[in-house]
């Protein structure tokens, strides 16, 4: 199937478990955007580059070798060569990424790379929060996934928790609700539901509902495409 699927939405709303399995139904690869900005953060932390220094952060978000690699739980996420499919994902990079991510340089860099990825492979599920407004305008399948805050917060509170988080869930929220806010008030492609996306409210919807609506979207789709 050679669709183009754009998910968007807040953190916690669950994309990207959603966009996985719909890649794995229709067996086409999944592009986690919100992962390279996850990796140009932690590389920076790393290599000790200050948070404020956009144009070394374009550097380091050109430079970078990100590679998704699926295997049975969901895919991992390598960079140059490293597995930090983990280290990406801890409440500490969770509170930094948006700074990193609402610099007009980085989003350029990041986005000329995943249009690439995009064009050399024959359709695609990528998620994140500018994918169906700007890096994919014309994708033919666009989802705006959002749910309550609490719901957001108690999910991702429970996913740090099983990795060994010792916060708390007033912690997470705090976090997410400021992170929420700096990625729809930023000037470069803020989080915006694209005007023919489809919105749907996960709060009362389980993973597999969910799967089955935009699945269901895609055949609709596809069937309209060949027509
Ligand atoms: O999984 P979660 O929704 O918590 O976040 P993510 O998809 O890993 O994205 C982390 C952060 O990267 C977001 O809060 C945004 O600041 C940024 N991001 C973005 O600006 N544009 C994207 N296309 C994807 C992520």
């Amino acid at each position: 199937m050679t669709l183009h699927i754009a998910i968007d939405g807040p953190a916690g709303a669950g994309k990207s478990t959603v966009a996985q399995r719909v890649a794995k139904r229709l067996s086409i690869p999944y592009i986690d955007t919100g992962a390279m900005y996850r990796c140009v953060t932690w590389s920076a932390l790393v290599k000790n580059i200050s948070l404020q220094d956009e144009y070394l952060l374009a550097e380091l978000a050109q430079s970078l070798s990100i590679k998704f690699v699926p295997n049975d739980q969901g895919q991992l996420i390598y960079l140059d060569g490293q597995n930090v499919t983990s280290a990406i994902r801890t409440s500490e990079i969770g509170a930094l990424v948006s700074t990193i991510a609402a610099y007009p340089l980085v989003r350029k860099t990041l986005v000329v790379r995943q249009r690439k990825m995009v064009d050399e492979s024959s359709g695609v599920v990528m998620d994140g929060r500018d994918i169906g407004t700007y890096v994919l305008p014309f994708a033919e399948v666009k989802v705006y996934l959002t749910a309550s805050l609490e719901t957001r917060a108690r999910r991702r509170y429970e996913e740090l928790i099983l990795k060994g988080y010792t916060g708390t869930y007033e912690d997470v929220l705090h976090v997410i609700e400021q992170r929420d806010e700096s990625d729809e008030r930023r000037t470069a492609s803020p989080l915006r539901k694209a005007s023919d996306a489809l919105l749907l409210d996960t709060t009362t919807l389980t993973i597999d509902e969910v799967v089955a609506i935009i699945s269901s979207l895609c055949v609709t789709r596809q069937s309209r495409k060949r027509s």
